[in-house]
């Protein structure tokens, strides 16, 4: 018999092929999705790739169209494509007049969608997603797997960006080993669908102070599942699609594979700066960094770690080892 997790499925395929059809073929979906993703220089074969699409203006347009296939308003409410309010019985589109991202199991099949305006507006979430329904779980799902998997054992190592167009981008470049955690926090069910096809992963976060933030949560997350880890900060200003769009593929690459330092360099990097001349900052961001050295499950890689700590900042390891000591009381 057809499960209600079946029928989820079949209704997001639906509607997967409806906003597709929508951005190649109607009038509106051409001269305002369309264009949307020409002007962020998108090719034909990458909007395709991705399946990309287009939800239209109109209120209720693909929630007529489910009905008139024979979908029930229940089943079109749980899957959270339409919301049905009591005072409009015809329903509502949860996505209208955006860009629509569909997101894929490992597998391949569609669990939900995010979308975009298409004009950047305060007053308006520049992305809506999905609600966690039977098939989509936020947290278990990371955005371009199914594209990215091959190339992510292939070259035994996965990137990891903060947003859809940073993965389409980069696959524009070339560079086909990326995922995206889609602007939330990583979670251990996350890393462990990457660590089906690899342990290293380098994060490629935005160059802003939400970036930095984010970085240093996924770095204590990867360490605890013994992931090795790079990490790259952006320009300030730049994620790595507008970077992409801005440099030659050669150079992006070369970017992503020269500027990458372990986890160390990078946060002593910032803390540091924000330390100044500080005594007390100074070792608030040693400790930090002891911190995340205790997150290191293999106790080899730890003791290299610390030793790299000892010798960038003229400690002694016996210090460092005592507060590390320190730190897995706290925090384990
Ligand atoms: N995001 C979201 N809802 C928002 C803002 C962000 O779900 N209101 C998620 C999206 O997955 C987005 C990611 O967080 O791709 C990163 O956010 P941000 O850097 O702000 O957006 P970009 O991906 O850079 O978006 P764009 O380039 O389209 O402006
Ligand atoms: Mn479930
Ligand atoms: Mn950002
Ligand atoms: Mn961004
Ligand atoms: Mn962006």
């Amino acid at each position: 018999a057809q499960t209600e997790r079946d029928l989820l499925y079949k209704i997001h395929e639906v509607a997967n092929n409806y906003f597709q059809e929508i951005l190649w073929d109607s009038e509106e979906g051409k001269s305002i999705g369309l264009s949307y993703f020409k002007e962020r220089e998108l090719r034909d074969d990458i909007i395709k790739k991705f399946q990309l699409g287009y939800s239209p203006e109109k209120k209720n347009a693909f929630t007529m169209y489910a009905l008139e296939k024979g979908y029930s308003k229940d089943i079109l409410e749980r899957s959270g494509l339409s919301i049905f309010p009591e005072n409009t019985p015809a329903g509502v589109d949860r996505f209208r007049e955006r860009v629509i991202f569909p997101i894929h199991s490992f597998s391949g099949r569609v669990l939900g969608f995010g979308a975009r305006i298409l004009k950047n507006n305060v007053k308006t979430a520049k992305y809506l997603n999905s609600p966690e329904t039977e098939i989509y779980h936020k947290s278990n799902v990371l955005y371009g797997l199914n594209q990215s998997k091959q190339a992510i054992s292939r070259k035994n190592v996965c990137l990891l960006v903060e947003g859809y167009m940073d993965v389409i981008s980069l696959h524009m470049s070339g560079i086909e080993n990326v995922v995206a955690s889609s602007g939330t926090s990583l979670t251990t069910e996350q890393i462990k669908l990457i660590k089906r096809l690899t342990e290293n992963v380098t994060i490629l976060f935005d160059g802003d102070n939400a970036g930095i933030k984010a970085s240093f949560r996924s770095i204590d997350m990867l360490l605890t599942e013994g992931m090795n880890i790079r990490v790259l900060l952006f320009p300030e200003g730049d994620d790595p699609d507008s970077f992409a769009r801005k440099h030659p593929q050669e150079y992006v690459d070369k970017f992503i594979e020269n500027e990458a330092t372990d986890f160390i360099d990078f946060k002593a990097e910032i803390l540091l700066k924000e330390a100044g001349n500080d005594p007390i900052k100074k070792a608030d961001a040693i400790r930090n960094i002891v911190k995340s050295i205790s997150f290191v499950q293999n106790a080899l890689k730890r003791e290299v770690y610390l030793k790299e700590v000892s010798t960038k900042f003229g400690l002694s390891e016996q210090s460092l080892f005592n507060e590390l000591d320190v730190q897995k009381q706290i925090t384990h």
